[in-house]
C-alpha cells in the first residue's frame, strides 16, 4: 500500500490518498482540540494511543455486525480505511446528561438518561456545530431519510455493543459521538474514529473524568487518563 498526497488536514487527523482508489491512510496527530478548534494543544502520545484505541473498538463492533471505515492498523499513528463520502452531520447518543445538554436544559450532570437520548449536530466549525433535527439534513440534502434511519440504528446499537464492554471495565459510557459515510457500494458505514476524544466515560464508582473532558476543563492527566481506559480494556499499546 503506498501513501500518496494529503487529501485533508482536520483537527486531530490527517487524511491521505493511497493507490487503492477504495483505501484512505488515517494519520493520528498528537493535536488535542476543544471548543470547535479553539483551543489546541500537543499532548505526548496521544495519536498513538487513539489509533490504538480506535482500531480496538472498531474491531469489537465490527464482530457484532456493525460495519465500519477500519481495514488494518499501518504503524503506531497511521491506520487503512475504506473510502467514504462522509455525512457532514454529527450522531450523538447520550445515556446520561452532561456537555451540552447540561448547558441548554439545565439538567443535572449525570442524571440517567431513560431511554437514552439521540441527537443530531451538523459539522461545521465556523457555525459551531450547530443541533439540528433530521428534517434538516434531509431539506438541506446532507443525507436522505433512509441513511439517517441507517445511522440511527447502528448508533444505539454501537450503544449497545459499546455499554457492556465500557461497564465491564467499570466505566459509565456517559455520551458519544459518531460520524458516517457512505462507501463506494452505497451502504453507510461508520467512519472517523471512537476515541476518549469524542465520547465521555467516567468511573463507575468514583465518577472520576476519564475522558477528554479532562482537557476541556483542564483537569490534567489527560493522555494518562486514557491510558488507564486502554489498559482496562486490554487494548495493547
Ligand atoms: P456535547 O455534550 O458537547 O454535545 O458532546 C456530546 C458528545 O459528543 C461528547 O462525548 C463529545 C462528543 N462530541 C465530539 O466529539 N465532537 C463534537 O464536535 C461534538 C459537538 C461532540
Amino acid at each position: 500500500m503506498e501513501k500518496r498526497e494529503e487529501l485533508y488536514r482536520g483537527k486531530a487527523k490527517s487524511v491521505y490518498k493511497t493507490d487503492d482508489a477504495d483505501r484512505l491512510i488515517l494519520l493520528f496527530r498528537n493535536d488535542t482540540s476543544a471548543f470547535d478548534g479553539k483551543r489546541i494543544e500537543q499532548l505526548d502520545r496521544k495519536g498513538m494511543v487513539n489509533n490504538k484505541f480506535n482500531a480496538f473498538i472498531m474491531q469489537k463492533l465490527e464482530a457484532a455486525g456493525i460495519p465500519t471505515q477500519f481495514d488494518k492498523l499501518l504503524a503506531d499513528n497511521e491506520v487503512l480505511v475504506k473510502k467514504l463520502d462522509m455525512i457532514p452531520v454529527e450522531c450523538v447518543v447520550r445515556n446520561y446528561a452532561a456537555g451540552s445538554l447540561v448547558k441548554r436544559l439545565g439538567v443535572e450532570e449525570g442524571m440517567k438518561l431513560n431511554p437514552y437520548t439521540f441527537e443530531l449536530f451538523l459539522k461545521d466549525d465556523a457555525k459551531g456545530d450547530p443541533f439540528i433535527n433530521e428534517s434538516h439534513v434531509v431539506a438541506f440534502g446532507w443525507g436522505t431519510a433512509e441513511q439517517l434511519a441507517r445511522m440511527k440504528e447502528l448508533s444505539l446499537k454501537v450503544n449497545d455493543v459499546l455499554s457492556k464492554l465500557f461497564d465491564d471495565a467499570g466505566l459509565l459510557l456517559v455520551d458519544f459521538k459518531l460520524e458516517f459515510g457512505v462507501f463506494s457500494d452505497g451502504s453507510i458505514v461508520l467512519g472517523d474514529e471512537f476515541s476518549p476524544d469524542g465520547c465521555r466515560l467516567w468511573d463507575k464508582d468514583t465518577k472520576k473524568k476519564m475522558d477528554k473532558d479532562r482537557f476541556r476543563q483542564g483537569l490534567g492527566d489527560v493522555i494518562e487518563a486514557y491510558e488507564e481506559v486502554a489498559r482496562r480494556l486490554g487494548v495493547p499499546l
